[in-house]
């Protein structure tokens, strides 16, 4: 009885051991489909998009993105470069914009006289964009497309 079950259990494990091992094999999707054993040549790393123009927010809470190269821009213990632009009293001078009045509250919602500590960090949220295709599909679809969507269909039915 106990050495059919180890029997069982020693079988169990090496077909998971094949399994995971044919996985591997598979798992390469960031990596063109090269499997681990293999070490590719790098490609060239794309260019940071640098248009200065703002992009689409795609929903209202969105951080927006960074339009700008961000290179060498320090945020330590004693400096913060992005608010060397985008700091309130430093907005005429570099005609960024102003971070919003939320980077200033607590999270009791008390206004603050310097940017929050919980918004110190800035690229914890916002990050600038490569002139690259994206590593992975994305079917992300924008709230008012949905709505638009939904109107259409109700007025079809409608008639
Ligand atoms: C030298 C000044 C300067 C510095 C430093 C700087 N920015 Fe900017 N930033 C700008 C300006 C000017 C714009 C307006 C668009 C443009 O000209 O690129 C902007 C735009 C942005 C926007 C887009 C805002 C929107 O409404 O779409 C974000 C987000 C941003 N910056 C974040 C950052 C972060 C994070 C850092 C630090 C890593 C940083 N910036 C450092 C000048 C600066
Ligand atoms: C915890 C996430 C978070 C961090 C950290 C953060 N932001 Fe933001 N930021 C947001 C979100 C979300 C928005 C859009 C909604 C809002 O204004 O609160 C935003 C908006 C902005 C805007 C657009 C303001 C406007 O009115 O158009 C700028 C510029 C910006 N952030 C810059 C910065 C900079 C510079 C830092 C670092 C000092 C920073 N943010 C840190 C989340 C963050």
């Amino acid at each position: 009885m106990k050495k059919s079950i180890l029997a069982l259990f020693s079988v169990s494990v090496l077909l998971s051991t094949i399994a995971t091992f044919s996985q591997a094999e598979e798992v390469a999707t960031l990596r063109d489909n090269t499997s681990i054993s293999d070490q590719k040549t790098a490609k060239k790393m794309p260019n940071v998009s640098n248009t200065d123009i703002k992009q689409k927010r795609n929903y209202p809470m969105q951080p927006p993105i960074i339009p700008h190269k961000v290179r060498n821009y320090q945020t330590n213990l004693k400096v913060n470069k992005c608010m060397s632009c985008h700091s309130r009293n430093r907005t005429d001078e570099s005609q960024a914009p102003m971070v919003s009045v939320t980077h200033y509250m607590d999270r009791d919602g008390n206004f603050l006289a310097e940017v929050s500590p919980r918004r110190y960090f800035c690229s914890q949220c916002h990050v600038p964009q490569l002139e690259t295709d994206p590593l992975v599909e994305n079917t992300f679809v924008d709230m008012n497309t949905l709505m638009k969507e939904k109107a259409k269909k109700a007025k079809a039915e409608q008639e």
